[in-house]
């Protein structure tokens, strides 16, 4: 298979890059700059180099650097931003920071004919986003673009292979971004576009088929998409030989614990231990306010419950987790299995000991676990759920978490999700859920008085859940939802809506 490498030099569009790479089917892996060498790209094989955008100077005494022989190693490169800056550095060129100053945001390109640029009209509009540019080209280069502030916007070494481009391809604001990084992937690189998902599940398949052959694996189920993916293709590698554990801690949302026991254990077959411990996390939660008390409480309980229940299994020879891609960039490695510090319950087991850990879909992006999950028969609604946090309700439960209040917030929370979902909207919300305040207020119901909760509907918009802004639901949408949560929920007589983004508040409220 054809592989490109992205260097990771800091910038914050690295994941786009490699998304977009890998939405023509080739693949694409990020590593940060300082853990490669010119023998790893040479013994890897890779058809191409994406040097990425980052906040430094080329100048700065800490600025990232490269070994330049990486440009005599024959492998094409094309720099993106301070990419294309210390491309030019290392070869001879000047950076000067820009004469007309910063330049930012949507900025018209003019280009001229080469390899990199087929099929981009002369002039048309890109991303920029830099204060430094390259002022003096090294030699054996040529300018192939610019823009009216900036005269070089782009430079290529045509017969080394070798491109630089000041603004970002990658993101969409860039009209011919897809086409420029296809030219380079295809035109200069020469990949073949064989990265698919069909061939990434028969060949995992295989894979763990014949590694894990007399193996016992646990997973922890939480009914999310990248555990349920995780266990679905691990499922058809070694059957029963999975043993999946799904810890119902009480504070899942309505139906949640019966539909994932349903689909994933009745429907696909898996071999499923729902764990009914609802009892057990109530009692630890009594009486506790204090967020950060109860998520303690939850990772904790979780770790002593799935403990037990593994114990039973007898020996268990590995683990399986969900990681995905992401995960593994950020925990900064990219090279070493860890347990998900942010594991959906605060952590896994620590006095098990396994043989190792299996992270089948360690090289997968979200869009491409979705991918995975469809085609191995996962039903639209697994595959498609909105993150929810490893917590569970107990976030959004102010206050003491009680069991009144967690059956109000179950009732409403339906309603609010059913509501959005019907509505069907033009720009569908990233996450939407209810909270229970700890507030009670006064309401009127026929000729009777009522005090119950007051109830927050939140629903945000957002690409990387890093900041988000708060949706802007048509008002007939937030009306249904708050008139049938107050006519069927009996405890709830007020519905507020959360306005706040992220930043300065959270997604969820604990
Ligand atoms: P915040 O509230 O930090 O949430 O803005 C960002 C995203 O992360 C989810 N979230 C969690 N997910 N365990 C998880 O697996 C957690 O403890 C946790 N806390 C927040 C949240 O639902 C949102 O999607």
């Amino acid at each position: 298979m054809d592989k490109i490498l992205i260097l990771d030099f800091g910038g914050q569009y690295n994941q786009l890059i490699a998304r977009r790479v890998r939405a023509e089917h080739v693949f694409a892996e990020i590593r940060p700059y300082s853990k490669v060498t010119c023998e790893d790209i040479v013994r890897s094989g890779y058809k191409g180099l994406i040097f990425t955008g980052g906040p430094n100077s080329v100048y700065d005494p800490n600025s990232p650097h490269f070994d330049p022989a990486i440009l005599r190693l024959g492998v094409p490169l094309l720099g993106i931003c301070y990419g294309h800056q210390l491309t030019a550095y290392m070869a001879g060129g000047t950076i000067a920071p820009a004469e007309g100053g910063s330049e930012y945001g949507k900025t018209k390109l003019y280009v001229s004919h080469c390899k990199l640029f087929e099929g981009v009209p002369e002039e048309s509009i890109c991303w920029m986003s830099h204060t430094d540019y390259v002022r003096v080209i090294p030699e054996g280069f040529q300018v192939i673009a610019h823009t009216d502030n900036c005269p070089c916007a782009g430079i290529a070494d045509e017969s080394a292979k070798i491109y630089g481009v000041q603004f970002h391809p990658e993101v969409t604001h860039t009209e011919y971004g897809t086409q420029i990084l296809k030219n380079f992937v295809f035109s200069v690189c020469g990949c073949a576009p064989d990265w698919k998902m069909d061939d990434f599940i028969a060949g995992s398949v295989e894979k763990y088929r014949k590694e894990l052959s007399g193996k016992k694996v646990l997973l922890a189920l939480s009914g999310g998409v990248d555990s349920s993916v995780a266990a679905v293709l691990l499922h058809q590698a070694i059957g029963d030989r999975l043993f999946c554990v799904f810890v119902d801690h009480g504070l899942l949302r309505k139906n949640e614990g019966d539909f994932v026991e349903q689909t994933l254990g009745k429907k696909l077959g898996l071999n499923l231990i729902r764990v009914n411990a609802q009892e057990r996390f109530l009692t630890k939660l009594r009486g506790v306010t204090e967020p950060e008390k109860k998520r303690k409480i939850i990772g904790e309980e979780f770790i002593r419950v799935f403990e037990t229940e593994a114990s039973k299994l007898g020996k268990l020879d590995l683990l399986a987790q969900g990681t995905i891609y992401p995960d593994v960039i950020e925990s900064g490695k990219g090279d070493s299995a860890v347990i998900k510090s942010h594991h959906n319950v605060g952590g896994l087991p620590k006095n098990i000991s396994f043989e190792g850990i299996v992270e089948p879909l360690r090289e997968l992006f979200k869009d491409e676990v979705r991918e995975v999950g469809t085609r191995l028969g996962i039903p639209r609604e697994l595959v498609w759920r909105q993150p929810f946090p490893g917590p569970g309700l107990a976030v959004r439960v102010i206050g003491e978490i009680t069991e009144e209040k967690l059956s109000l917030l179950r009732e409403a929370d339906a309603i609010f999700r059913e509501e959005l979902d019907n509505a069907k909207l033009e720009t569908p919300c990233s996450q939407y859920f209810a909270v229970i305040t700890d507030t009670r207020s006064v309401g009127v119901m026929g000729d009777a008085r009522t005090y119950g909760y007051t109830l927050a509907l939140r629903s945000v918009v957002t690409d990387d859940f890093m900041t988000a802004e708060w949706a802007r639901l048509p008002y007939e949408v937030l009306e249904k939802a708050s008139n049938r949560i107050t006519n069927e929920v009996r405890g709830i007589t007020r519905v507020v809506y959360d306005i706040t983004s992220k930043p300065p508040a959270t997604v969820e409220w604990e």
